[in-house]
């Protein structure tokens, strides 16, 4: 697919200094993001992040995690700017890939990864693409390499707040194909490609974020 077009909360990004553009979200879900990898990510080794917008979040990891070397990548290239100018000074992290995630076969140029980040794109695409994007994490994944998913789910089927509630209704309306995913449905996918459970974390603002490991099959 190309980027779809979403309502105007979902991907929101503004103009900085220099090409830097700010995501308000970005911004206030940063620090936790970093606890979180810093309590599941390994130290070293090969880091993909799939989506990454700005590039506040790989900056910010990359500081967090500086043994790891970190290859952003990104669909917009307004966005891969901003990210390339956010990461000018930090060596342990690559000019911004175009990637579109929901291709097939994108894994074999982003191979024997240690860990792959994922912040806020599922719930803006389909479920087939979701099916196709796991696969292709799976593949890219090496051996006990890690996948960190996070963003606003279900849970059992249910929206759990009337927040959730509304920027899901606001999704379906726009695109009857996206909206949130299912905890349990994202569960059972990473099962099905050998990427086991670590640990599914309560985020703030009520998202989540599932930890998994590739197993050796
Ligand atoms: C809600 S933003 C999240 C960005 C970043 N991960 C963050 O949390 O700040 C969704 C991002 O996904 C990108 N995107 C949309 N469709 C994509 C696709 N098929 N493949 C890769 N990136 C995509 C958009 O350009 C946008 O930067």
């Amino acid at each position: 697919m190309s980027k779809r077009t979403l309502p105007s909360n979902a991907s929101v990004a503004t103009e900085g200094q220099s090409g830097r553009l700010v995501a308000p979200a970005a911004t206030r879900n940063s620090d936790a993001l970093c606890d979180l990898l810093v309590q599941f990510a390994p130290s070293t080794g090969r880091a993909l992040e799939i989506a990454s917008g700005t590039g506040q979040h790989v900056c910010a990891f990359a500081r967090h995690l500086p043994d790891l070397n970190w290859q952003p990548t990104e669909i917009d290239p307004e966005r891969r700017n901003s990210i390339n100018a956010y990461a000018a000074e930090l060596p342990t992290v690559a000019a911004a890939a175009d990637l579109n995630a929901t291709a097939r076969g994108w894994h074999k140029d982003f191979a024997d990864q240690n860990l792959i980040v994922l912040i806020n794109l599922v719930h803006l695409i389909s479920w087939a693409e979701t099916r196709t994007l796991i696969s292709e994490v799976a593949q890219a994944l090496g051996s006990n390499g890690r996948f960190v998913l996070y963003g606003p789910f279900k849970r059992s089927g249910q929206l759990i707040s009337d927040g959730d509630r509304r920027f899901h209704d606001a999704l379906v309306q726009q695109d009857a194909e996206i909206g949130y995913k299912n905890d349990d449905d994202v569960t059972g996918l990473l099962t099905t490609h050998n990427l086991s459970i670590v640990e599914i974390v309560e985020m703030p603002a009520n998202n989540l974020a599932f930890v998994a490991e590739k197993s050796d099959i």
